[in-house]
């Protein structure tokens, strides 16, 4: 596991950045698994900029978000397809069919973990894949306890993660969500983690730490041998 750590979250956006454009540079048609929430904002903001000035950045690339909550249409403000539309998507020369994110609103949503993990294998898996780190060490949305063969399932979503991503819900925050797994992701070819600020020092010291338990899902990085960590305190 390959450590950077950043004087700023501006650096570290920077950083990551950085890697998601030289990755498809040295691959324009890479397959991203790439994450949402508050973390990843501004290096989207910087690929989107750096974008503008390279044309046809995301002519050929592929990819598959992490996840989706269950039971919210797309247009709903708090959807994960909504902030990639709003932070990427809308921004970039993606084709939206080569723009891949789980259908939380699926009438069977087995059906459609079985149908996204098979579009995932038949891109031909995932390259590079860029994860946020909540405070609990979940990756994607797979909780404490999640085995590290598990695929894509829906998954009971802790107290914990509803309130720390309550702010898009008006109080009605989806018990449940779609999440690739983490045997999914141990397969990307290489990855990199995002964590930034106070909220996320007790995860980084733990996952720094280097016990590998599934108690701590971050953990199953350690047993991939091509991930980069980065990390900023501010
Ligand atoms: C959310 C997402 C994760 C994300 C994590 C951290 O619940 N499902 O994919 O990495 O929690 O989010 P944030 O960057 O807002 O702290």
């Amino acid at each position: 596991m390959h450590w950077q750590t950043l004087s700023s979250y501006d650096a570290l956006s920077e950083r990551g950045a950085d890697l998601f454009l030289a990755a498809i540079r040295r691959d324009p048609r890479i397959v991203l698994g790439l994450p949402t929430g508050r973390t990843p904002v501004r290096m989207y903001e910087r690929v989107v900029a750096a974008c503008a000035r390279e044309y046809h950045c995301f002519r050929d690339v592929v990819t598959f978000n992490l996840d989706e909550y269950v039971g919210i249409e797309r247009t709903h403000p708090g959807s994960y397809y909504r902030f990639m539309k709003q932070h990427l998507f809308d921004f970039v020369d993606i084709e939206p069919t080569n723009a891949h994110i789980p259908n939380g609103a699926a009438q069977d949503t087995i059906v459609e973990c079985a149908r996204y993990e098979r579009a995932i294998a038949a891109a031909g898996g995932l390259g590079l894949t860029l994860l946020g780190l909540g405070s609990n060490g979940h990756i994607a949305f797979n909780e404490p306890g999640t085995p590290f063969d598990s695929r894509t399932r829906v998954v009971t979503l802790t107290e914990s993660t509803r309130a720390a991503n309550a702010s898009l819900f008006e109080g009605q925050v989806p018990t449940h969500a779609i999440t690739i797994g983490i045997g999914t992701i141990l397969e990307s070819k290489s990855i990199v983690l995002l964590a930034s600020g106070e909220k996320k020092r007790a995860a980084i010291e733990r996952l720094r730490s280097g016990e590998i338990t599934e108690a701590f899902p971050a953990s199953a990085l350690w047993k991939h041998a091509n991930v980069t960590v980065l990390t900023s305190m501010t």
